[in-house]
């Protein structure tokens, strides 16, 4: 059994910021930020928290799908920028489209959310035979935590959301997810610090370098060379499963962090750049929102169609990685 997806949607805030308005902020310029990445802007939320960005590109999913909001079961929120630490993403966007009957819950796999979001939803459908359509959401609001001194970093990451309704399928489906924890500390975000104050006699270590709460730190030259790995692993490894060639890939859709990680990983795999989907260079890394937000472009362009094999790849903090091949 696989799944397939009847209907996407999108959000982005409103607000853009080109590389020219970064220079406001940090020392840095156009040319440079191009040539090393591929992104001229992204967009930035302002008063939107990420479970409302969430709600508009789930409502536009569940339009598309063309479903009843009650019949969806599951709500799976791939957020890393989660608005509160509890309750989950899922569960305020369940309340918000009134999806009454659904169970709702947030997993976090960084960037490669998605990816490990359609798997899940894979398995509860596949366990659940009563359960019709799952609704995958994926919002971030990264720009809430960054260090915008960092020029390293800041310059990457844009906001926005992305939404599927799957449902079960005997179409071709193949997964492959991974986890490298011996990278953690080359990207990462503290939430939480300090024991309470009663108790004194220890001093809080979690094992990671000294960063301040709620930025994100990025080691970026080790999470490059993991990227340029993992992505062809994470198609190889799903491809090999179902015995099925890079030639029958009609896209691919990767994570969108860096267009020279992209052409590293099409090189790699003897693939065309025309046969990557890339949207890097208008909305930056968006996270876990990264895949489905190009995914989501490709099909309203009408670029990705119906009956396409597409496939899915991602890599993120964890380190994660992992790879989906989908028919459209
Ligand atoms: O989903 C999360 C996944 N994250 C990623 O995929 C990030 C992976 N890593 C990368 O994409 C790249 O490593 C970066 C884009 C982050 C950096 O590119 P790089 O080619 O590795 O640059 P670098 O760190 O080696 O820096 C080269 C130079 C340095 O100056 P010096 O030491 O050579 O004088 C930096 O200080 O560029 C400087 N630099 C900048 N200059 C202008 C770093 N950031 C900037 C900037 N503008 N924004």
């Amino acid at each position: 059994m696989g799944i397939s997806i009847l209907g996407m949607g999108s959000y982005v805030p409103e607000q853009t910021l080109s590389n020219d308005d970064l220079q406001r902020f940090v020392e840095t310029n156009d040319e440079w930020i191009r040539t090393r990445t591929g992104i001229a802007e992204r967009h930035i939320a302002g008063w939107e928290p990420t479970w409302y960005m969430g709600r508009q590109a789930a409502l536009r999913a569940v339009e598309k799908a063309g479903i009843d909001v009650k019949e969806i079961g599951l709500i799976i929120s791939t957020t890393v920028t989660s608005d509160f630490l509890t309750p989950s993403v899922a569960s305020i966007i369940q309340d918000e489209i009134g999806a009454e009957n659904a169970a709702a819950f947030d997993i976090n796999a960084a960037c490669t959310g998605f990816v490990y979001g359609l798997e899940t939803a894979k398995n509860f459908l596949e366990g659940n035979p009563s359960m019709k359509y799952v609704l995958v959401v994926a919002s971030e609001a990264l720009s809430r935590f960054l260090d915008w001194k960092d020029r390293s970093t800041c310059i990457l990451f844009g906001d926005g959301a992305a939404a599927a309704v799957v449902e079960r399928s005997s179409k071709l489906f193949s997964s492959y997810l991974r986890s490298d924890g011996s990278g953690a500390r080359s990207l990462f975000a503290r939430s939480l610090e300090k024991a309470p104050e009663f108790i004194s006699d220890t001093e809080f270590d979690d094992g990671f370098p000294e960063k301040p709460l709620h930025q994100l730190y990025q080691d970026g030259k080790a999470v490059y060379k993991f990227a340029t790995a993992a992505l062809p692993e994470a198609f190889m490894g799903a491809a090999e499963k179902v015995g099925i060639s890079k030639d029958d890939i009609d896209y691919f859709v990767p994570h969108q962090a860096n267009l020279r990680i992209i052409e590293t990983a099409a090189k790699k795999l003897g693939v065309s750049m025309d046969k990557f989907v890339v949207t890097l260079d208008h909305y930056g890394n968006t996270s876990s929102a990264s895949i489905p937000l190009a995914l989501n472009e490709a099909i309203d362009k009408g670029i990705i169609k119906r009956g396409m094999k597409i496939a899915l790849i991602g890599f993120g903090a964890g380190l994660t990685y992992g790879g989906i091949i989908l028919e459209y």
